[in-house]
């Protein structure tokens, strides 16, 4: 299956690094124009530079702006206007104990990961079902299914991401909009090769550590080691592909059978 995606536009929000950085570097890949965006102009063009060294001929453009405030919204559809493939991959998250959670938190974590989500959604949605073809997806989490202890207000915020994107998969039915849900598993990111070497011997090589890591504190996992970024993104550039033009709705998992289910 070759996956085309020359001649669409994509944002990809929170892609300085991370996951959001090799979805945006997938998509590149893939022929879209993308959109890279972080808070701060330093991070953002160091995202593009490393996207145009490491993807040849990419076409990026850099989209700095705090995309949970309504101003940083508003200077990003300024500066795409019309975007077909919107990848809403923003999304923090911190351990706090469940009854220390402040009220600050929970409203901070709300628009953050759901209501910056929702905010772009609206923006680009209109645009997207008048030329008749369009992708929206949500970068989820096993946490939207199950809850960490030690972070409910983030698994608060991914579970309200699947309903968030079911509902507006039916606002777009019929119109060649698709709109889906990524459910991504533990992933080896920027900091968790710290978090790996914090619980296990610092001394193993990192596969084993990781390997070690999984056995000991992520046991449900099949995959028995962490996601690599690239496989998040794989799945993300399929579904915003032509090819995807049947799955809408839907919340799929790239969780390396984390979640302990049939369905998500
Ligand atoms: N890592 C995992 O194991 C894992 C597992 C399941 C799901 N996920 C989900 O995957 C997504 C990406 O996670 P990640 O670990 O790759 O993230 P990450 O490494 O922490 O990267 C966060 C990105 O978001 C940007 N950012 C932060 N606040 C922003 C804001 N207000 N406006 C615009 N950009 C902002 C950061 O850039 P600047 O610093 O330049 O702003 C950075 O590019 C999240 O939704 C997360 O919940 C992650």
């Amino acid at each position: 299956m070759r996956l085309d995606l020359s001649g669409k536009t994509a944002l990809v929000t929170g892609s300085t690094q991370g996951i959001g950085w090799a979805i945006a570097a997938g998509l590149a890949r893939s022929g879209a124009r993308v959109g890279v965006n972080g808070r701060g102009a330093d991070t953002v063009n160091a995202g593009v530079e490393r996207l145009r060294a490491e993807v040849t001929g990419a076409d990026v453009v850099a989209v700095p702006a705090d995309v949970a405030t309504d101003e940083g919204a508003a200077a990003v559809t300024e500066a795409l206007p019309d975007v077909d493939i919107l990848v809403n991959n923003l999304g923090i998250f911190e351990a706090t104990p469940a009854l220390e959670i402040t009220d600050a938190q929970w409203r901070r974590y709300f628009e953050v990961n759901v209501l910056a989500a929702v905010r772009l959604t609206r923006a680009y949605l209109p645009g997207m079902t008048a030329r008749g073809w369009g992708r929206v997806q949500y970068i989820a989490s096993d946490s939207a299914v199950v809850i960490p202890a030690e972070m409910i207000h983030y698994g608060m915020t991914k579970t309200a991401l699947l309903a968030v994107s079911r509902g507006f998969a039916k606002e777009a039915a019929g119109t060649g909009v698709t709109v889906n849900s990524v459910i991504a598993g533990p992933t080896h990111t920027g900091g968790v090769e710290d978090f790996v070497y914090q619980l296990v011997d610092r001394s193993l090589p990192w596969d084993e550590a990781q390997r070690e890591f999984m056995r000991r504190h992520r046991p449900q996992s099949l995959l028995q080691r962490l996601i690599e970024p690239e496989e998040i993104a794989n799945l993300v550039v399929y579904l915003s592909s032509a090819q995807a033009s049947a799955t809408t709705g839907a919340a799929v998992r790239v969780d390396g059978g984390y979640v302990d289910a049939i369905l998500p």
